[in-house]
């Protein structure tokens, strides 16, 4: 089947079974403050999840356009996008997991007409701390489904994440995994679920390609292992419980949020690995390779991650997001021009965005009026980016050969490092285009480029700020016992702040002594009171869950592998030390390149029964929030 088809099956099928089609919400979510984009279909439910009554009945079903753009950087491989299509059915205290599987199984096999054999799930093993007891109900109901299908429902218990899971198939049909894997909330697992939100464990629908396994896995292969064997195509939530602030409370009624990623679906329909042979985006390769005389197969990852940033573009256009400097707008930007980048790679050089919006456009607009109704809008708005972004390129471009003296081997600048900076400064042209375009024409590195640019953008910034006098490395004054309370509350401002504003929030400095923190961060607006409410309350959270502070020494490049946060313009050496906040066993809640100090645990922070409080936030230069804090 087509994604296309798949789609309006889905939505056939379920409508027959007693659910109301709910038009899908937009990508920016209307009144919910604390995520940028839509990323799932039940963001806009969680009232009703919650035990609200919803207008069109208890059973619903619809395809949710989702964007996460959280996913950039994975962009490439075979099987991630930014913006996708989920698949959602719910059932707001209505049937249960009987029903779910069931239609699940029916849906999969007999309409896509998937082999029940390629199929493989898991379930939730439970949790003592919680006391939240085994899915063996869901492994009951996928037990029968795959004996009439004369299949060996064999059970196989992989555990938790901190013993890698690694533990190989052994002949296993359904598979348990602790909450890191099986337990479904906005945020992760069970203590990542948010105060307030509603939570379960929920059974996963994995379908073997078959595909190599990467020998890194080997023996060790399992349904959720990253070997590219196997791709998750459903996930059915069993939202049975919210969260308190001691622990999760049963809601009165249980419901059902099941999610199917439509890409991938179809990937599995067609039975190749590869997303991007799809229906909805090998149109908008084939273009591609039509405009750059250029093919797939020798230039996918440039391929890829164009279509996927146009497509996640266009819709962020026709959802009313122009590319800008703030917020959804700054992440349509990001898009755009990583887009127009890698096509000016493949030697697509003008006129892109008109020849390739009306491709994507025509993917969508039978399934989607509001697509075809806003077509010249929307390309009016990208050209309009594609005019600018080009003309900073083709100066950069040129500046790029003077500095580098490309032809002449005579570079005009000192070093590398100062030929960066200059671009970026003088020119706004990206430091990882400089970087690219050096790569491209095979011009060695000089491993000395960072320390250099990073400290010319240190002076500049020192420059246009008046620098505090004796003030400790890391914006410490001193190290007492208060000091070290706000610089560990600082880090969890930090992660909030990123959490509800968005990735592109950067510290540009910082100032801590024993009375308050004072933060300077990458944001163009000013950050509203709800906002700043929003971000209290995530630093309360983690202080009440008292996380464990603990710091490690990594080289540079893995710790930015593992997400660490730096400053801007910061310098740093071979090796740097990471500071980790986070409970054993759960993905850390802040991972940060810090030289310390930090007190050990986060409930310090709570003593005497003190709280996190943000008095008062600021504009502090050009594109650039300041926040003081306090704890009191
Ligand atoms: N809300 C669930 C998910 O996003 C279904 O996977």
């Amino acid at each position: 089947m087509t994604a296309q088809e798949i789609r309006r099956a889905y939505l056939k099928f379920f409508k027959e079974r007693g659910h109301a089609v709910i038009p899908r919400a937009l990508l920016v979510p209307q009144d919910d403050p604390t995520t940028l984009f839509t990323g799932s279909g039940m963001q806009p439910l969680i009232p009703y999840l919650l035990g609200e009554t919803h207008p069109a009945g208890t059973r619903l079903v619809n395809s949710q356009t989702c964007l996460r753009a959280q996913d950039i950087e994975e962009v490439g491989d075979n099987r991630h996008t930014t913006f996708f299509e989920m698949l959602g059915n719910w059932s707001l205290g209505d049937y249960y997991k009987k029903e779910e599987i069931n239609w699940l199984f029916e849906f999969l096999v007999n309409v896509v007409g998937l082999d029940p054999k390629k199929l493989y799930v898991t379930c939730y093993l439970g949790n003592q701390e919680f006391n939240i007891p085994k899915d063996t109900e869901a492994a009951g109901i996928w037990s029968e489904l795959f004996k009439s299908k004369k299949i060996d429902p064999v059970q196989v218990e992989i555990g938790s994440e901190a013993d890698g899971y690694a533990k190989g198939m052994r002949d296993g049909r359904i598979f348990f995994y602790d909450g890191s894997k099986n337990w479904w909330s906005r945020a992760g697992g069970e203590s990542q679920t948010p105060t307030g939100d509603p939570g379960g464990p929920d059974t996963e629908v994995f379908y073997d390609f078959g595909t190599a396994h990467n020998p890194e896995f080997g023996e060790n292969c399992q349904p959720n292992c990253d070997c590219g064997r196997f791709l998750e195509i459903a996930n059915s939530v069993f939202m049975a419980y919210k969260r308190t602030d001691s622990g999760f409370e049963p809601l009165a009624k249980p419901n059902v949020d099941f999610g199917g990623g439509l890409e991938r679906m179809a990937a599995a329909s067609i039975d190749n690995p590869d997303v991007f042979k799809i229906s909805l985006l090998w149109p908008i390769v084939q273009k591609l390779e039509e405009l750059s005389g250029k093919n797939y197969d020798s230039h996918t990852n440039d391929m890829r991650i164009i279509a996927d940033h146009l497509r996640g573009a266009v819709f962020l256009a026709v959802d009313g997001v122009a590319p800008s400097n703030k917020e959804q707008g700054y992440v349509a930007r990001r898009l755009m021009r990583r887009a127009i980048l890698k096509a000016f790679n493949l030697g697509i050089e003008q006129d892109f965005i008109e020849q390739i919006v009306p491709v994507i456009a025509g993917v969508y607009e039978e399934d989607y009026p509001e697509v075809a109704q806003k077509k010249k809008e929307v390309i009016e708005s990208l050209v309009r980016e594609e005019r600018i972004f080009r003309q900073t390129l083709r100066k950069g471009l040129k500046e790029f050969e003077r500095l580098f003296a490309v032809k002449s081997q005579k570079p005009k600048v000192k070093s590398q490092g100062q030929a960066i900076f200059e671009l970026y400064d003088t020119y706004g042209f990206p430091v990882e285009l400089t970087l690219e375009e050096l790569f491209r024409r095979d011009i060695e590195l000089e491993s000395a480029w960072k320390e250099e640019f990073e400290s010319l953008m240190r002076e500049q910034r020192e420059r246009s700020q008046t620098a505090g006098k004796g003030v400790y490395k890391g914006g410490l004054t001193d190290h007492s016992e208060e000091t070290k309370k706000l610089h560990t509350a600082t880090h969890l401002m930090y992660e909030a702040l990123r959490r509800v504003l968005g990735d592109h929030v950067i510290q540009r400095g910082s100032n801590v002594n024993a009375e308050r923190t004072r933060f300077d961060f990458s944001h163009s607006e000013k950050v509203t009171r709800q906002q700043l409410d929003q971000v209290e309350k995530i630093v309360n959270e983690q202080i009440e869950k008292d996380l464990k502070v603990q710091w490690h020494e990594y080289p540079t490049d893995e710790a930015f592998k593992l997400g660490a946060k730096g400053a801007f313009g910061d310098k740093y050496g071979d090796k740097v030390k990471v500071y980790i906040m986070g409970q054993n066993g759960e993905k850390p809640f802040s991972i940060e390149i810090c030289g310390g100090p930090h007190v050990e645990h986060t409930g310090q922070l709570g003593e005497d029964g003190k709280i996190f409080k943000i008095k008062k936030e600021e504009a502090s230069s050009a594109g650039v929030r300041r926040i003081k804090a306090i704890l009191v």
